[in-house]
């Protein structure tokens, strides 16, 4: 007993010597002092990544395409291989919002393109409201995802095995939408001047 109640207490001070490392962990480094010119180099940098016009596509992912959708896939690589470590939150947010967006590709293409195809989006969209185009994260939650999910099975091209690869395809979407979101703030915050994600891409140098 005396000896599980010292198990306890030596847990909490672990907890509280390894908590602060854990945060400052999940950047991998201390939280830099970075400045407003610095980010706005930072995204510069990113976008100065960028090689193809097909990347203004980002937003649209899941492409349906699947030449389109590797060409795509593979630029969202470079350009995370090609910006490398950065140190501001706001670039860090971006690259993540690759990432995920990068994942919810692959995970769409291995698991959900026969079932989920523009038809049976259309209809949960009508029946669920649609995803899209809107800063509010709050849409996604789980009244609304089960009626995605119930909606899901009644399409003709769905099983009960597509619900759960849609319902992590449903989260990874909604952390796209947080992220996004934390990303504006912290371009306002940096007083980076740029428009919303999905028009992000058009004042690049494609003209
Ligand atoms: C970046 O974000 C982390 C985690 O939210 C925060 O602790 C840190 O202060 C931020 N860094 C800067 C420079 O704003
Ligand atoms: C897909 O890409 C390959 C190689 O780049 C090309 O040969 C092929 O014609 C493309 N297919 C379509 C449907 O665009
Ligand atoms: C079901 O799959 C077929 C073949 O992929 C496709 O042509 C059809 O449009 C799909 N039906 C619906 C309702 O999604
Ligand atoms: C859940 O999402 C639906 C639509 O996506 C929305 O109408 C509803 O207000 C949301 N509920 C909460 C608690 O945010």
């Amino acid at each position: 007993m005396k000896q599980r109640k010292k198990y306890r207490k030596m847990f909490h001070y672990f907890l509280i010597l390894l908590f602060p490392l854990v945060v400052v962990g999940q950047w991998g480094t201390p939280p830099p002092v970075v400045t407003d010119q610095q980010c706005q180099e930072e995204y510069d940098k990113i976008l100065g990544c960028i090689r193809t016009p097909l990347f203004t596509k980002f937003d649209d992912i899941p492409l349906r395409d699947l030449n389109k959708t590797q060409e795509l896939v593979n630029e969202i690589t470079h350009v995370l291989d090609c910006s490398g470590f950065l140190n501001c939150n706001s670039s860090r947010i971006l690259q993540s919002v690759f990432f995920n967006q990068r994942w919810i590709s692959d995970h769409f293409h291995a698991t959900l393109p026969e079932c989920l195809t523009r038809e049976a989006e259309w209809s949960l969209f009508n029946q669920c409201g649609a995803l899209e185009d809107d800063f509010n994260c709050n849409r996604f939650n789980k009244s609304n995802l089960k009626c995605h999910t119930t909606e899901l099975k009644k399409q003709p091209n769905c099983t009960w095995e597509h619900v759960k690869p849609y319902v992590r395809y449903y989260w990874a979407a909604r952390s796209t939408c947080v992220m996004a979101h934390q990303w504006e703030l912290e371009m306002d915050r940096h007083h980076i001047k740029v428009k919303r994600i999905g028009d992000l891409f058009n004042p690049l140098a494609f003209d």
